[in-house]
């Protein structure tokens, strides 16, 4: 399944000229000025770029976060402009799985209760969602530390317990937002041997980052600069154009 697509596989995500402005005081800033992409299921995606250049802003919006200023974007067909706010946070809560540099978890939950928040908004009873979330957390390699607290983890265990936080709706898109960034590169790259199976196992999956291993990793690179997509390529012919460039400005790594 990995590594193949037909182009027959139904389009996940489609965004057509997407604008999103945000005004700061008198001064509007164009954080994406016009970005048209379209998503298919399975793929694995890196979204590079300097910063600024409208990463995050993409992730969030194409995540629900955030409605575009001006633009069409389709979720599985759907148009998510009229879509009220409740079924926004239905979408988002059930298709996209969200995964942040700073982990985000619940300080005082366990490693399980975290993964389990997502699941409190459906209709699934209490068993259901503990063995939903257990199966999640076993998913990530975290079998053993499901009673843990965050402050009773490693950095890469706590994101563990985000990847499996984001799986446990079974969401059609797992979207990271640096997730490696505060890692050190062996944790790191534990963390992407993760995504690798996750993605050989069928997710799709879209990734920000500064850290040319991970573009070399997914199979296609998204590159932003100034609100646009800059280039648009499969990895070899995105390390063809901008390997060594990439190897120069280092990684995000501490
Ligand atoms: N909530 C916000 N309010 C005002 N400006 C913002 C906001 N979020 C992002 N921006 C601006 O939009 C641009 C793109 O930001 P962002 O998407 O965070 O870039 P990146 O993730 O690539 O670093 C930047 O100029 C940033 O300052
Ligand atoms: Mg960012």
């Amino acid at each position: 399944m990995a590594g193949w697509l037909s182009p027959n596989t139904p389009m996940l995500i489609e965004l057509n000229n997407i604008h999103k402005v945000y005004r700061v005081g008198v001064e509007r800033i164009a954080a994406l000025a016009g970005v048209s992409l379209a998503i298919r299921a399975n793929e694995y995606i890196a979204v590079m770029g300097p910063s600024g250049s409208g990463k995050s802003t993409l992730m969030n919006v194409i995540g629900c976060l955030d409605r575009p200023t001006a633009g069409d974007y389709r979720l599985e067909g759907r148009l998510t402009r009229e879509m009220n706010a409740a079924q926004l946070a239905h979408v988002r809560n059930e298709k996209i799985g969200f995964v942040f540099q700073s982990f985000e978890l619940m300080p005082r939950l366990s490693a399980l209760r975290n993964v389990a928040l997502p699941l409190l908004y459906s209709r699934a009873g209490w068993r259901k969602r503990q063995h939903l979330a257990m199966e999640a957390v076993q998913r990530v390699g975290l079998g053993d530390r499901y009673k843990h607290r965050p402050n009773q983890l490693s950095g890469g265990q706590k994101q563990r317990v985000a990847i499996a936080r984001a799986l446990v709706n079974q969401p059609s898109l797992l979207l990271a937002d640096e997730p490696t960034g505060n890692l050190d590169s062996k944790t790191g790259t534990e963390i992407l041997q993760l995504f690798d199976e996750l993605h050989a196992g069928g997710q799709t999956i879209m990734v920000v980052t500064h850290d040319p291993n991970v573009a070399r990793r997914a199979k296609r690179v998204i590159r932003m600069l100034d609100g646009l997509v800059h280039s648009d390529l499969p990895s070899d012919e995105d390390a063809a154009k901008f390997g060594a460039q990439v190897v120069s400005a280092g990684g995000d790594g501490p």
